[in-house]
């Protein structure tokens, strides 16, 4: 496993992160613990969570199964935005966003839950656009100030919304966001063209979700969809069954060929290819199983040669 910098910042993750979105969900923590153990044992040293991944239980099962590892050895990230819904199904006015209100409350609430004195990396999971920029870099700041954060980021916000809270982090002398947390893999490539630049102008590093569009990219769809899988969940499998349209696997079968004549998995080949852009720093996949981490963090000493990647372009028309 190889490590990069975030960004111009000093602290380095690993090429491959691991998150826990979904697939904790109905885990009991022995399953939890196996696939934090095999990510840490394979070099994987940047977890990632949020809030509202089960509702509070990704953050309490990657807690407990981060345990037996030194705390200084990793880099935990966990974000908020979305509504926690603590009183579902009537969540409160202030039980969403990025208002200093909840950035405080959530994140006194996700140090409970992890079990921890500190947050690595604390993301803004999406822009909210019913509180000023400036609140949040505040709140932000006096997190970091406190101790109780080391680093902060944003997830999903457009160009604009990053230099904007850079620009005003700077006008202030206070912490700037150090990170994007954006979708990006061979299949969905909108934020390249001015998210890159920006990230890269302004010293954010970049950790991509979803490398494997979910698992389209490791080719198991491309004969029809398998049990136990993803796109099998009548309620998890509601995302990648959108992705998952004729003109998507036409492509994905394609580039299986591609992986094959390299002989390596599909998964491998698809996150060294999001690698091979230096802006980022770590790929943050997902898995349910021990087996798929180490296909995926086996991309980490995959380097693909310009031929390869031409072919790749070819394909998805980049
Ligand atoms: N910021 C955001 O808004 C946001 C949004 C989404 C995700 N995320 C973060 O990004 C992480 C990754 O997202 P993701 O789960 O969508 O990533 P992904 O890596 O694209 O997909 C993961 C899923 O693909 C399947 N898979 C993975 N490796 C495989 C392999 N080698 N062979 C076969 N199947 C394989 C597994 O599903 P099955 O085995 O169940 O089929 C696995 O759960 C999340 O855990 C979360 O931390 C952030």
């Amino acid at each position: 496993m190889k490590y990069r910098r975030l960004g111009i910042w000093g602290v380095k993750l690993s090429e491959v992160g691991f998150g826990s979105w979904l697939t904790l969900n109905d885990s009991e923590l022995d399953h939890a613990a196996d696939l934090h153990r095999t990510a840490y044992e394979n070099g994987i040293n940047f977890f990632d969570t949020a809030n509202a991944y089960g509702r509070g239980r990704a953050e309490v099962l990657v807690g407990k199964a981060l345990e037996p590892f030194r705390r200084d050895s990793y880099v935990l990230a966990t974000k908020l935005f979305w509504p926690f819904e603590q009183n579902w199904p009537f969540p409160g006015a202030n039980d969403r966003g990025l208002s200093r209100k909840h950035i405080f409350e959530q994140c006194h609430a996700s140090l409970q839950r992890l079990d921890t004195e500190y947050i690595d990396l604390y993301q803004c999971h999406r822009y909210d656009n019913e509180t000023p920029v400036a609140e949040t870099c505040r709140a932000m700041n006096d997190l970091i100030t406190q101790g109780k954060v080391l680093y902060w980021g944003v997830s999903e916000w457009n160009a604009e919304q990053i230099a904007e809270a850079v620009e005003i982090c700077d006008d202030h002398n206070w912490h700037r966001p150090v990170s994007n947390q954006p979708l990006y893999n061979m299949l969905e490539r909108h934020w390249e063209a001015e998210v890159f630049p920006t990230c890269a102008r302004l010293g954010l590093g970049i950790v991509n979700f979803s490398p494997l569009c979910e698992g389209l990219l490791t080719g198991k769809y491309n004969n029809g969809v398998p049990k136990n899988t993803r796109a099998a969940h009548e309620q998890y499998g509601k995302f990648i069954k959108e992705r998952m349209t004729e003109d998507n696997l036409k492509i994905v079968r394609k580039l299986t060929d591609i992986a094959d004549g390299l002989g390596v998995p599909m998964a491998t080949l698809a996150i060294a290819w999001c690698l091979r852009r230096r802006e980022l720093t770590s790929v943050i996949i997902g898995a349910s199983k021990s087996s798929q981490i180490l296909d995926n963090a086996a991309a980490s000493d995959l380097e693909l040669d310009e031929n390869v990647t031409e072919r790749i372009d070819a394909i998805l028309g980049g």
